[in-house]
């Protein structure tokens, strides 16, 4: 048995059509255009390979896209400035600051200073606490696991009673608000990450199991449970001395040529969740324009 694999970009693309008829539908009906902003500190060129596909493809949904490159030596109180001025332009409806921010720099403290109602990547505390109680209509969801869920529902629909989902990784960004989600949709979760007693065992338990540590293909065909659903959420470089020297190639924190042999859904990477992530922080920035007009 050969896993189906999830087409990322496919289902991506749709999200991204539904995302441009309702910001056409907006700026005609209210005047309003929507607003994203996307900042970033520093010269990481993954984090700018990021930032600009990000802001692309908000020029290509239709919306006023605008990008801050500070420089790496940027002052914690400079990038406050940016984000309090950001939060005061009627214009602007979502605020992204590209993690990780280069040290010194404290992400936290700028995080909590958005507006929770522009926070597009659903970092700020009241947003957490929404998902956490549940409250999946007024807040904004965290983009990655938003995107993930998206392959689930596809694939088990939206309930997932009696399924168990396995969670391997405890970060804000991804591994907590992602089982969060999977709990609202009835699923029995657990939460494993890098001082969990055998890994191994504890994921073959899982119907859906979600991969979110960074470890290159840690994940073996041995710990996927014969049928599950696996969602690859790493994108790790690593080097393929075989594209020639120097050459690095995407991989993703599951072991995909044999894990693809015991699953029945699979996600690959690249191709898998990532272009899932643009296209919800693209939904969640024109949710937040329609409520700020509504
Ligand atoms: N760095 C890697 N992924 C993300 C993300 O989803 N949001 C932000 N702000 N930074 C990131």
């Amino acid at each position: 048995m050969t896993a189906y694999h999830i087409d990322g970009r496919e289902v991506a693309a749709k999200v991204i059509e539904t995302v441009k008829a309702a910001t056409a539908s907006l700026e005609k009906q209210s005047g309003v255009k929507t607003g994203l902003a996307v900042v970033i500190v520093g010269d990481d060129p993954a984090s700018h390979a990021y930032v600009n596909s990000k802001s692309k493809m908000a020029k290509e949904c239709g919306f006023k896209s605008v990008q801050y490159t500070l420089p790496a030596e940027a002052k914690q109180e400079e990038l406050a400035a940016l984000v309090a001025s950001l939060n005061d332009d009627a214009s602007i409806h979502g605020i992204l600051v590209q993690l990780p921010l280069p040290k010194p720099l404290n992400s936290e403290p700028i995080i909590q200073s958005i507006l929770p109602e522009k926070d597009v990547d659903g970092l700020h505390v009241v947003n957490a606490g929404k998902l956490a109680t549940g409250d999946l209509e007024t807040g904004l969801v965290s983009c990655t696991p938003a995107g993930a869920m998206v392959f689930v529902r596809h694939t088990h629909g939206k309930d997932l009673s009696g399924l168990n989902a396995v969670v391997i990784g405890r970060s804000n960004l991804f591994g907590k608000p992602v089982a969060q989600l999977l709990l609202n949709a009835n699923a029995t979760v657990t939460i494993a990450h890098s001082r969990t007693k055998d890994l191994p065992a504890v994921c073959r338990n899982a119907d859906i199991l979600v991969a979110a540590v960074g470890r290159p293909e840690m994940v073996k065909a041995d710990w996927v449970k014969p049928g599950a659903t696996v969602i690859d959420v790493g994108i790790n470089r690593v080097p393929a001395p075989e594209k020639g020297e120097g050459k690095t190639r995407l991989v993703g924190d599951v072991a995909f040529a044999e894990a693809e042999k015991v699953a029945s859904v699979i996600t690959p990477v690249p191709g898998g969740v990532g272009p899932m992530t643009i296209a919800m922080l693209m939904a969640n920035t024109v949710i937040a324009a329609h409520r700020a007009s509504g």
